[in-house]
């Protein structure tokens, strides 16, 4: 627990608005969603600057006590818990957006900006921000970036990594630096902006960034189709990618669409039963385009590898059929699900998703296991429900353990143990399944670099 003096410099630092001890902010921020781990924070201090937040990294490697950097806590790895009498830095105050440049077409913001308000200033500007996923209304810019956060667009428009100009970040033995000042080209030497994106809050605190931003997308249209098995998945994106590019193409299973449909009240996109879904986006933008998305449909039905589908009308039917994938995350999460977040290259997916598929029938066979995801990318989701009789404790135990499983075969494919949600607490000690012994050794010299104190976020991404 926290000396108490320190608290009283922590209060100097952020003021009275700017500390919290209160039970109920301590469960709160100590936590992020995958709500596994019982959060036990000493405190709670929400900088309004960045020179604050260099004050509390500096008194940290003073005073020895331990940060975790808190963004929205939408993480699903463990990223953001703080379960070791850790003072979690909230950026959650700093919120503004700074500067936005027309011929740049690019924005500098706080790292507390919350996505959504990023991808509506965007609109404004008749732009467009291109990261999204579900968790956009709670998450954080600067949370985003620690993660590298993907989502749905990544087919199209790359991860955050792809729209960061520049960054500014107050390093684990409290340093300032600004990185790549907004330049689209910059061959002066190792970039280490890349380096803080998708370190995980474990290197330094991010503060504020530069973004760019892109031209809107033009008549969004989206088809979800039922597919007869997941070897027709990745040939359905073989067969429309050929005459369009594709803004998203993501799948799910029927199990994922019954939890959304019984749970979330929505309709099913067609009354054709099928094992699985593809849901595809494009920009309809022009007649030919349209067109190519049709005869891709004529010719899935023909050579059996789609069983039906339904093309959005309007901006609302394509809304309303992204909320059945979009939705299946948040639905299932009542069902206490053992998540994975695994990536192979788009090649090898159809293998992939075989020889998963086989051992989940093995290992999981009195389980309900639920699929979905970025297969577009390479990307899937592989959620499995806890029964309601059996104890949490016990579900995990299983699944860990069948997981190891699991991540032998994505290691055999060299694929990757997270390909989104980030290692955290929770993949952290299968890291070596995806890194090799040197390139973890690099990682923790890079950790003593930046933190030799050891003060930021501590136990996440490297033991
Ligand atoms: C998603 O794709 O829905 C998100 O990554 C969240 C999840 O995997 O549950
Ligand atoms: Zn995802």
């Amino acid at each position: 627990m926290l000396n108490p003096e320190v608290l009283v410099q922590l209060h100097h630092i952020v003021g009275d608005q700017g500390l919290r001890t209160d039970v109920l902010s301590l469960q709160t921020y100590g936590r992020d969603w995958t709500k596994i781990y019982e959060p036990a924070p000493s405190a709670i201090a929400l900088p309004k600057s960045t020179e604050q937040v260099q004050a509390i990294i500096q008194l940290a490697n003073q005073a020895g006590f331990k940060i975790v950097p808190s963004g929205g806590r939408t993480g699903l790895s463990g990223g953001a818990v703080a379960a070791q009498g850790e003072v979690v830095v909230s950026l959650e105050r700093m919120r503004h957006i700074l500067d936005f440049n027309v011929q740049d077409r690019s924005l500098t913001c706080e790292a507390g900006v919350i996505t959504a308000q990023i991808q509506q200033f965007a609109a404004e500007q008749n732009l467009f921000y291109p990261v999204d996923f579900a968790a956009a209304g709670s998450s954080q810019i600067g949370g985003n970036i620690a993660t590298n956060a993907g989502g749905i667009k990544v087919i199209r428009y790359g991860l955050t990594r792809q729209q960061v100009l520049g960054l500014e970040v107050v390093t684990g033995q409290g340093e300032l630096l600004k990185l790549n000042h907004g330049l689209v080209k910059n061959a002066t030497g190792y970039d280490l902006r890349h380096l803080f994106i998708g370190s995980e809050g474990t290197l330094g605190i991010i503060t504020q960034a530069s973004l760019q931003l892109i031209r809107a997308p033009d008549n969004l249209t989206v088809l979800v189709l039922g597919v007869p098995a997941f070897a027709a998945l990745m040939q359905v994106l073989l067969r429309f990618q050929a005459n369009l590019d594709l803004t998203a193409f993501e799948f799910f299973s029927a199990e994922a669409l019954h939890y959304v449909v019984q749970d979330q009240g929505l309709a099913k996109p067609f009354a054709t039963p099928a094992p699985y879904y593809a849901l595809l986006e494009f920009e309809n933008d022009s007649a030919g385009r349209e067109q190519a998305a049709l005869q891709a449909f004529q010719d899935g039905l023909a050579q059996n590898i789609v069983l039906d589908g339904v093309m959005s009308q309007s901006q609302t039917q394509a809304k309303a059929l992204w909320r059945l994938r979009e939705l299946i995350s948040e639905t299932i999460s009542v069902y206490t699900p053992y998540k994975n977040d695994l990536s192979v290259r788009v090649s090898q997916v159809a293998e992939f998703l075989q020889a998963v598929d086989q051992l989940v029938a093995e290992r999981y066979a009195a389980f309900e296991v639920i699929w979905y995801g970025h297969i577009g990318d390479g990307n899937l989701h592989l959620n499995i429900l806890k029964p309601a009789t059996m104890e949490k404790a016990d579900f995990f135990e299983h699944c860990a353990a069948v997981n190891e499983q699991v991540f032998a075969l994505t290691q055999s494919l060299k694929g990757s143990i997270s390909a989104e949600h980030g290692v955290g607490l929770l993949k952290r000690d299968y890291l070596a399944y995806s890194r090799s012994p040197e390139e973890i050794a690099y990682m923790r010299a890079m950790k003593a670099l930046f933190d030799p104190n050891q003060v930021l976020n501590p136990g996440k991404l490297l033991s």
